[in-house]
């Protein structure tokens, strides 16, 4: 029974990767370098057919298991204990580490990218491997570098080698592509032994070498590194049985699992090693207009530098405040701020889609999601696309694809660091639209891709919304926009800031450029939402001050709201055609009131206008609609027996929404209730953070629990920000707030850095009552937002409790 986001937990594959890509071009068509989406470590550039290169290890001790050891995918029993980056940025490359226990070593991969010429430029990379204390110190650890040329004209040849059986030296690719033009791959020779056996099997096998096979694939099996591998070192086995192997004298497993050198033309080329003991290679991509090559030394320079940049830079962006100024507060922020950043990949293929607009999708029946479901099961997706998309993802091994959802979310520390990436990343979502305005909220692109997600999962439906959390990142743009247009900033040197990372900023005509193209792509999302999610005020006879404003989630079942984000928060039971959403109704006030603001900088007076009377309406429906009295609360609303208005209350992250989304003034009637709530140790407080449900509730805690207790670190973050902004002004609720602001801040730091001091990951969600991580591991998506807590201001004196609080823990 796996839904939703939780879904892909469930799965047997366990996508690891390390997603590389350079955005050091803003212009879409350079070949830049880019993602492997599914591969510790793999590089390939930003277009649909690309050169896909990837590193692949593993021990070889016997003739059998040889094959479970060997890394390239991750498949999630692999045994690793920790790997990811360490510091990554995306214009310069960075390192990354990764603990094997089952092979009983660690790979390093420092990776830099070095712009220059038409194609996007060069990379390099330094893979060491490095065998744990207790491994015997002659195991033999297979490596292959493995690279892939997409694209019909293109062309890709091994340099030969030094004789018949293999290199002694570097490896040499010579290819060419439309987007890439010409380039030169080296491998190098590098450190390390390479094995050599008594076992005379010289007239096939050189001793002691590199070999290199290239081969032709079809191109839509490229994609299967590993399994073209292990079929290319069967037929070397099967060739060994039949011709040389004298069964009583085997030779040793490495020498049998050793390629047989066939260096030439091919769209495939198998780069392979074996090494005794530790080691250590450079893999050189130079592209021919850049004019220079890169070498290893250049490699080395470049990773210092990057590696220091990286920290000056997250000194100036993301300087962690008191009381977390300790070196361990910054070591996590640079794990997850780059794991976060390292995760963002490019996305390639076609989309299912259920296009039938079934009168069912309308979900205006009683029972509605019983028709719905009928409606599915005729299973009328079809194939769309090609889309491309580039992303940020939730988390590397478990939701390496987008999510509409998260992605607002992960755009927000992005776009500190690096603005022009995150509209990049913007803009390419925004690309996914269709006509009528609405975006798949789960983006799988490609056979690949589906690959992963099983098939009741993959269709996207264009009645389905999602929590339209870009508006967010594009507020964000704005606001920076107009602060920096206003003469505040220094020189490059003084802020820290690279001039690229910010070109749009630094240029408001360039900015305002940005806001003009995406302006009528957020009026399309906004009618989109507000014509297929509507609610129905009118025939329950509705009191409300206006008779538009109300909205209902399409979607749902009497257990889930998925679509909501909020999968099983519980919702009014049975669901209902006349139930209307608080939450829901809260994204649409996000919306207007940013669509308000975007209008009033691109000088659209009328728009501005037409805007903020929406954003008055939702705001004074939210009261007339969705306040309780009784519970003090903002809640879901459904009609009765009589069919009448019914508030239905959960207390949790839905009550408080309203002031979650930054839609109540400070002195709002509401937020006495509403902070009250937060603050209770029975309902909403947890040492850990706020709890997503109520202690009181009785769904507390039952079920999938998934968002029915857990600490979440989006919704905190919300939180946080709004306390803060409380905290500020003049009102009735200043010094609660800054007392809230400064416990939550602290208690939800403290969460994220335990677990990951304990465990060595980021998790998806936290135990209110231990704070201890659960569900996904590394999940580096929105609970990267710590970085961004952690940089914001201290407020002395607020807290005064919270020393108790962290006694007790
Ligand atoms: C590598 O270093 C040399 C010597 O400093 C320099 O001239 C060259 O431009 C560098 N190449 C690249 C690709 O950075
Ligand atoms: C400069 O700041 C003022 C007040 O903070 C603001 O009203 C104005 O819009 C800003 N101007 C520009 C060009 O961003």
């Amino acid at each position: 029974m796996a839904r939703g986001r939780q879904l892909s937990i469930t799965l047997a594959f366990c996508w690891l990767n390390a997603l590389l890509f350079a955005a050091w071009s803003v212009a879409p068509a350079a070949a830049i370098d880019d993602a492997e989406p599914n591969l510790y470590f793999g590089v390939r550039p930003r277009i649909p057919k690309g050169l896909m290169t990837g590193l692949m290890w593993g021990k070889i001790e016997g003739y059998a298991d040889f094959q479970h050891n060997i890394r390239y995918t991750c498949e999630q029993n692999e045994g690793m204990k920790g790997y990811g980056w360490d510091e990554y940025d995306p214009r310069r490359g960075g390192v990354q580490s990764i603990h094997d226990i089952g092979n009983g070593i660690d790979i390093t991969t420092s990776f830099v990218k070095v712009p220059g010429g038409a194609h996007g430029g060069n990379w390099a990379v330094r893979i060491k491997g490095k065998l744990h204390e207790d491994t015997p110190a002659d195991q033999k650890t297979i490596v292959v570098w493995y690279v892939a040329q997409e694209g019909e004209d293109s062309t890709l040849q091994a340099q030969p080698g030094d004789d018949d059986f293999g290199y002694d030296g570097d490896v040499t690719l010579n290819g060419w592509s439309e987007a890439l033009g010409g380039y030169k791959l080296v491998v190098t020779r590098g450190k390390g032994v390479q094995p050599r056996s008594d076992h005379d099997l010289s007239t096939i096998r050189g001793p002691g070498q590199t070999v290199v096979q290239s081969l032709n694939y079809p191109e839509e099996h490229l994609w299967q590194g590993k399994g073209i591998l292990f079929r290319q070192l069967k037929e070397g086995v099967d060739w060994l049985v039949e011709n040389k192997y004298d069964v009583q004298d085997p030779p040793p497993p490495w020498q049998v699992y050793l390629l047989a050198n066939k260096p030439g033309k091919g769209n495939v080329q198998l780069v392979q090693r074996i090494f005794e003991g530790d080691f250590e290679f450079d893999v050189l991509f130079s592209s021919e207009s850049a004019g220079v090559e890169i070498t290893s030394e250049n490699l080395t320079r470049e990773v210092q530098e990057a590696t220091e940049s990286f920290a000056e830079r997250f000194k100036s962006v993301f300087a962690p405040k008191a009381p977390f100024n300790a070196d361990k507060y910054t070591r996590l922020g640079h794990s997850l701020f780059s794991n976060l950043i390292g995760g963002i990949g490019y996305f390639y293929g076609h989309s299912l889609v259920d296009r039938s607009y079934a009168s069912e999708y309308d979900e205006d029946s009683e029972g509605f999601w019983e028709d719905a479901a009928a409606a599915r099961a005729r299973n009328l997706q079809a194939l769309e696309g090609p889309y491309e998309l580039f992303s940020s993802i939730p988390s590397r091994p478990f939701f390496p694809r987008g999510f509409l959802w998260d992605e607002g979310f992960h755009l927000l520390p992005i776009a500190d660091w690096d603005s022009d990436l995150a509209l990049d990343i913007v803009h390419s979502w925004f690309n996914l639209m269709d006509e009528d305005g609405w975006i798949a909220r789960e983006q799988i692109l490609g056979t690949e891709a589906r690959s992963k997600v099983p098939a009741e999962f993959q269709t996207q439906y264009p009645h389905y919304a999602n929590p339209p959390t870009l508006f967010f990142v594009v507020e964000d743009f704005l606001e920076k926009l107009l602060k920096t247009n206003n003469g505040s900033r220094g020189g490059d040197a003084a802020t820290g800031k690279e001039p690229l990372a910010t070109a749009s900023l630094d240029n408001s005509e360039v900015g305002l450029e940005h806001l003009r193209r995406l302006y009528p792509l957020l009026q399309r999302q906004f009618d989109w939402f507000r014509r297929t999610q509507a609610g129905d005020i009118k025939s329950y006879d509705r009191e409300a001050f206006s008779s538009k404003e109300a909205y209902r989630w399409r979607g749902r079942t009497p257990t889930h709201c998925l679509t909501s984000g909020l999968d099983d928060y519980p919702r009014p039971n049975p669901p209902h055609p006349g139930e209307l959403h608080v939450d829901l109704l809260s994204w649409v006030g996000v919306m207007a009131r940013s669509l308000a603001h975007i209008a009033g900088a691109l000088g659209l007076d009328e728009d501005t206008e037409t805007y903020s009377n929406v954003l008055t309406a939702v705001s004074k429906n939210l009261d007339d609609l969705h306040w309780s009295e009784e519970h003090g609360c903002y809640c879901d609303a459904t009609v009765d027996a009589f069919e009448e208005h019914q508030l239905v209350c959960h207390k949790g992250y839905i009550s408080l929404f309203p002031f979650l989304t930054g839609l109540l003034p400070a002195d709002s009637p509401r937020l006495g209730p509403l902070l009250k709530l937060m603050a209770d140790e029975e309902e909403l407080w947890s040492p850990h953070g706020l709890r997503s449900l109520s202690k009181k509730d009785e769904f507390y805690g039952t079920a999938e629990n998934y968002w029915r207790s857990p600490v979440w670190i989006n919704i905190n973050y919300l939180a946080i920000v709004q306390l803060h902004n409380l905290a500020l002004q003049e009102g009735p609720h200043k010094s609660t707030a800054r007392d809230l602001y400064t416990r939550l801040r602290r208690n939800i730091v403290d969460t994220v850095y335990r677990s990951w001091e304990d465990t060595g990951f980021a998790w998806e969600q936290y135990d209110p009552e231990t704070g201890k991580g659960q569900r996904t591991q590394h999940f580096t998506g929105w609970t990267s937002l710590v970085v961004k807590i952690m940089a914001m201001e201290d407020l002395p004196g607020g807290g005064e409790e919270a020393a108790g609080v962290r006694d007790e823990l």
